[in-house]
């Protein structure tokens, strides 16, 4: 305890810097001049639509890819150059590997002994992921939930400050969702840096406190989740009158700015960045009867898709194209 303190002492904020990174595959840029930085003390997403960039990214940080520009630190340093790796960063990029004949005890003993980390640590990590039980248990049978807390003992060995996931829930079913999610905020909440990959918006949004967003291999956010979702998410007011006509001119007497909406089989108007509250008063105003007058904010989804929408276009030309060439 008192040498874990004493680390912490010395090492009080652990950040992950990335400069101008990019990584080409042949002509393809699958990381693009990426700047940012992730923090400690809160799980920070990073948002992307499939093949934006996310696991590329997260090897060049590991020093599994080298970068054709730019860089990644770690505590200032790239990767290869921190003094003990495995006591500074813990990753989970592929979980499903394990020794299948080897205990879950095995296994991280096995793992602990060739990383020069204490034997002790073993036991410790088991507790923390809740797999005490099965420790004895061959790994090889275990389920995926299972599989991914034994991921996570691992990356814990070291009892690392930085912490990287690459998509950690996929797969996984409700209770393993939420278990690992609620994990992440308990490291986040000891002060660590975790940054934790996605593509869904709607996870990240319960998981996470910041939002890296990417598409394509480029930013396309770095901000708070609630920001990101204001900024994103249109704000309208749906509204339906038999008065229809009447009730658009009035608004748009206002200078509100008025659309169509056929959704849900009647007509209604849409009124964008208003108020129930304006719209109701104009219309009474003007004696316009109302049937419905309904806020409606945009889902998270539609604010994601919304951004990053020409890249879910991309891929989804390219799947029919695949369905072509078959
Ligand atoms: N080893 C590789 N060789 C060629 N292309 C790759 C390789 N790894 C990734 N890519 C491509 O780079 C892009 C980004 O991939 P990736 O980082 O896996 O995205 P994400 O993790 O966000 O889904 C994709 O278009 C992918 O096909
Ligand atoms: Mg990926």
């Amino acid at each position: 305890m008192a040498d874990s303190r004493d680390r912490w002492f010395r090492h009080p904020f652990i950040m992950i810097e990335v400069k101008g990174l990019t990584k080409t595959f042949g002509a393809m840029k699958a990381v693009d001049n990426l700047t940012f930085t992730v923090k400690p003390g809160m799980v920070t997403g990073f948002l992307g639509p499939n093949g934006a960039g996310k696991s590329t990214t997260m090897r060049m940080i590991l020093g599994l890819d080298r970068p054709a520009a730019g860089s990644a630190l770690i505590d200032g340093k790239p990767y290869s150059e921190l003094v003990q790796p495995l006591r500074t960063v813990g990753a989970l990029l592929d979980a499903k590997w394990v020794h299948p004949n080897r205990s879950a005890r095995a296994h991280l003993q096995w793992m602990a002994a060739s990383n020069s980390l204490p034997k002790s640590r073993v036991d410790e990590v088991l507790h923390l992921v809740g797999l005490s039980e099965v420790a004895g248990k061959k790994a090889g049978g275990f389920s995926l939930g299972m599989s991914q807390r034994l991921g996570l003992a691992a990356t814990l060995l070291g009892d690392p400050k930085v912490l990287l996931f690459d998509e950690p829930v996929n797969g996984l079913d409700p209770e393993g969702i939420h278990w690992i999610r609620n994990f992440m905020q308990r490291l986040a909440a000891e002060g660590r840096t975790v940054l934790v990959s996605s593509h869904l918006l709607s996870e990240m949004a319960l998981t996470a406190e910041h939002l890296v967003v990417i598409g394509r291999g480029r930013l396309i956010a770095d901000t708070t989740v609630s920001e990101f979702v204001n900024k994103s998410s249109e704000s309208t007011v749906r509204v339906r009158s038999p008065q229809l006509d009447a009730l658009r001119s009035a608004l748009t007497s206002k200078g509100l700015t008025v659309r169509e909406d056929g959704s849900g089989g009647q007509k209604a108007l849409l009124v964008v960045d208003s108020s129930t509250e304006v719209i109701g008063a104009v219309a009474g105003s003007e004696g316009i009867v109302l049937h419905e007058l309904a806020s409606q904010r945009g889902s998270l989804e539609e604010a994601f898709m919304k951004l990053t929408g020409d890249d879910v276009q991309y891929h989804a030309e390219s799947v029919d194209e695949m369905k072509g060439s078959l």
